[in-house]
C-alpha cells in the first residue's frame, strides 16, 4: 500500500522523501571514520547506495522512515533522521525506532535535535505510535545527547548486543519515550 510521503517541515529543516542526487553525498558521509567510528566498517559507495535505496522503499511502504534532511539555504542534502520499524532480529522487537546520521560539518547546529523532536511529533501524532525506541554503540555520546535532548529515557536492563557486530562495536545502550513524556521534553530549547 502506498502511504503520503508528504515532506515535513521544521523552521530550519525539510524531512523528505530521499532523491537521487542524494546518494553521491550520503556515500561520502558513509565513507567518513569520523561518521563510521562506531560500526565495524565504512560502506562502499553501492552498499550506501543500497542503504538508502531501503530507506526509501521502507518510506513509500510505511509512510514514514528515515527521510533524508534538507536544510534550505544551507545545503540540500546533509544526513538522516527519522523512524524506522526495527528489525525482527533485534531483541527489542517489535517496535518503531528512531535514528540519525549527519555529514560532520553539519554537527554541532541541533540540526538531528530539531529533525528528531519533528520525527517523535509524528510518530506520536500521525502514527499514533505510543512509544519510540532508539539505542546506539556504548560510547557514542553525541547519539546518546540527542536521545536526552528529546526526552528520551535509558531503560536500564535494556542493554544488548547487537546480533551480527564483532565484539568492538557491539554492546548497545538501549532508549525508550513513551507519547505521555514527550511534551514536556521538547518545551526546552535545547
Ligand atoms: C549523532 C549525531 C547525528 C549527532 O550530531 P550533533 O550535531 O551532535 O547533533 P545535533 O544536530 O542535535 O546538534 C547538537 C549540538 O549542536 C549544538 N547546538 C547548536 N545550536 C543548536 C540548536 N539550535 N538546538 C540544539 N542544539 C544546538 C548543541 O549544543 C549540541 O552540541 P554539543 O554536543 O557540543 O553540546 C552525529 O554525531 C553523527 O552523525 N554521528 C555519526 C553517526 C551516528 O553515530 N549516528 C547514530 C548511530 S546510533
Amino acid at each position: 500500500m502506498q502511504h503520503s510521503q508528504e515532506p515535513i517541515r521544521t523552521p530550519r529543516l525539510i524531512l523528505r522523501q530521499w532523491q537521487p542526487s542524494d546518494l553521491p553525498v550520503y556515500a561520502a558521509l558513509n565513507a567518513d571514520p569520523e561518521v563510521r567510528r562506531f560500526w565495524p566498517t565504512l560502506l562502499t559507495r553501492a552498499q550506501s547506495d543500497e542503504q538508502a535505496e531501503g530507506f526509501q522503499r521502507h518510506i513509500e511502504e510505511h509512510g514514514f522512515g528515515f527521510w533524508a534532511l534538507e536544510v534550505p539555504g544551507v545545503a540540500p542534502f546533509v544526513g538522516f533522521t527519522g523512524l524506522m520499524r526495527v528489525d525482527s532480529s533485534m531483541p527489542f522487537a517489535p517496535g518503531v525506532e528512531i535514528g540519525w546520521r549527519l555529514a560532520r560539518e553539519h554537527w554541532g547546529k541541533g540540526y538531528v535535535t530539531e529533525a528528531a523532536r519533528a520525527a517523535l511529533a509524528d510518530g506520536f501524532g500521525r502514527l499514533g505510535l505510543s512509544e519510540i525506541v532508539s539505542y546506539a554503540v556504548v560510547g557514542n555520546e553525541a547519539s546518546f545527547s540527542v536521545m536526552k535532548r528529546i526526552g528520551m529515557n535509558r531503560d536500564q536492563a535494556g542493554d544488548l548486543d547487537i546480533p551480527g557486530r564483532e565484539a568492538l562495536h557491539r554492546r548497545a545502550e538501549l532508549y525508550r519515550v513513551h507519547r505521555n513524556q514527550v511534551n514536556a521534553a521538547n518545551g526546552n530549547s535545547r
